[in-house]
């Protein structure tokens, strides 16, 4: 069977287009406007097809036919008022996603988005476009999808929709579950699948020296593997607060004398920032900025326990046995399923943005693998027809 082509909108570093590639999918467009993130993609599957531009500007004439788009535009509004005014200026990826379908005439394509997304007025406009609008030919499925149900060692939910014009596709079947009731299921990986055994304390706190030329511009890179394995420097008052938060814990965990005064003033609400990630667990969702140990659950998953602190009246972690850093790009790009081996192009605040939005690889593979059959079933149904043609 030939493989079917696919075009990936808001492409980004390409995380989806990985799983895409990995059941055989041929991407034949990609449209992606963060010059640094086009080119990681480029530099993994090639610049010929990319477009490193607003999707506004990809003329109609320009865009091909394809069997699949995938990529969700990005959502800007969240609200239950409703889609009151169709001008409203966050509707215009929404209008490109369109035009992209229109145009393209794809058998299928695939949505991502946050998980809130059906409580927002572009869902709406969504349904209201499949039951009487351009998408009308299209059957809808969705739900939300939590990537660790599909053997990636990390909890992210995306809300996923896969609308096909030729046949309904129901979304994937998990795969893996955190206890798996029977042998049909695998147990979620955890982040010691993942990381276990990258060196415990990076060797650089930067990116090699180094450029490469992507869509005419010099860019940062390429980087690959241990590359990305940079560590940063905290302050000692910050290695000394990261020293009193077990696996699990977080900035409760904190003594009161190590407290900053935005938390100290503040002694209730989010759980999880300066939070340790936990061995034999998925990973919380790692975001665009998941070396910011202040931002979430990213220290390192190792810590024993050890010595009395008196001074603060609690236990401080074993200093020869504990990792008290957060999680390096390299572990963070592990942990979004991206393969070791992953060309990165960028600043280390690009990298980690590229990182933080993707898709990870293992959801993007489920719902490929899903997809493919019925485009298979199509394209044999479309020889067959063609055959019996040529023989009257
Ligand atoms: C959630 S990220 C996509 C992640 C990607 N699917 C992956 O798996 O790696 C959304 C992307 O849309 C891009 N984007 C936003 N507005 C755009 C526009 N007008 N034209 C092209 N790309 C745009 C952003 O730069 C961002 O990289």
């Amino acid at each position: 069977m030939s493989s079917p082509t696919m075009i990936d909108l808001f492409a980004g570093c390409g995380g989806m287009t990985v799983g895409f590639a990995a059941e055989g999918f041929e991407p034949i467009m990609a449209v992606e406007w963060d010059k640094a993130a086009a080119a990681t993609y480029a530099a993994n599957f090639g610049e010929g097809h990319v477009i490193a531009g607003d999707i506004a500007q990809v003329a109609d004439e320009d865009i091909p036919e394809a069997d699949i788009i995938i990529g969700g535009p990005p959502c800007q509004g969240f609200s239950n008022l409703g889609l009151k005014n169709l001008d409203d200026p966050r509707n215009q990826l929404w209008r490109e996603y369109m035009r992209f379908v229109a145009r393209a005439h794809p058998k299928v394509f695939v949505i991502e988005n946050v998980d809130r997304f059906s409580k927002s007025p572009e869902f709406q406009m969504l349904l209201a476009e499949a039951d009487h609008g351009a998408l009308q030919e299209y059957e809808l499925r969705f739900g939300v999808l939590n990537a660790a149900d599909y053997g990636v060692a990390q909890r992210r939910k995306r809300t996923i929709i896969i609308g096909s014009r030729i046949g309904a596709i129901e979304l994937p079947s998990p795969t893996h579950d955190r206890q798996p009731q029977d042998e049909s299921l695998k147990r979620w990986r955890t982040l010691r699948d993942v990381i276990a055994g990258l060196p415990a304390q990076p060797a650089s706190t930067e990116l090699p020296e180094g450029s490469s030329q992507f869509f005419g511009e010099l860019m940062p890179g390429v980087f690959t593997g241990l590359d990305l394995h940079i560590r940063r420097t905290p302050t000692p008052k910050s290695l000394d607060r990261y020293s009193f938060v077990p696996p699990g814990g977080g900035r409760f965990d904190l003594p009161t004398k190590l407290l900053p005064n935005c938390w100290a003033n503040k002694p209730t609400g989010t759980t999880d920032v300066m939070g340790r990630l936990r061995w034999d667990l998925p990973a919380v969702t790692i975001r665009t900025e998941f070396f910011k140990p202040e931002k979430g659950q990213y220290l390192h998953p190792q810590w024993e326990r050890g010595e009395w602190a008196e001074e603060f009246g609690k236990h401080r972690g074993n200093p020869a046995k504990s990792v008290d850093r957060v999680i390096t790009h390299l572990e963070a790009s592990l942990i979004q399923d991206f393969p070791p081996n992953y060309r990165w192009v960028g600043t280390k605040i690009q990298i980690a943005r590229q990182i933080g939005n993707a898709v990870p690889s293992g959801l993007a593979r489920a719902i490929a693998k899903q997809i493919r059959p019925s485009l298979d079933e199509g394209a044999s149904k479309d020889v067959r027809e063609l055959d019996l043609e040529l023989a009257f």
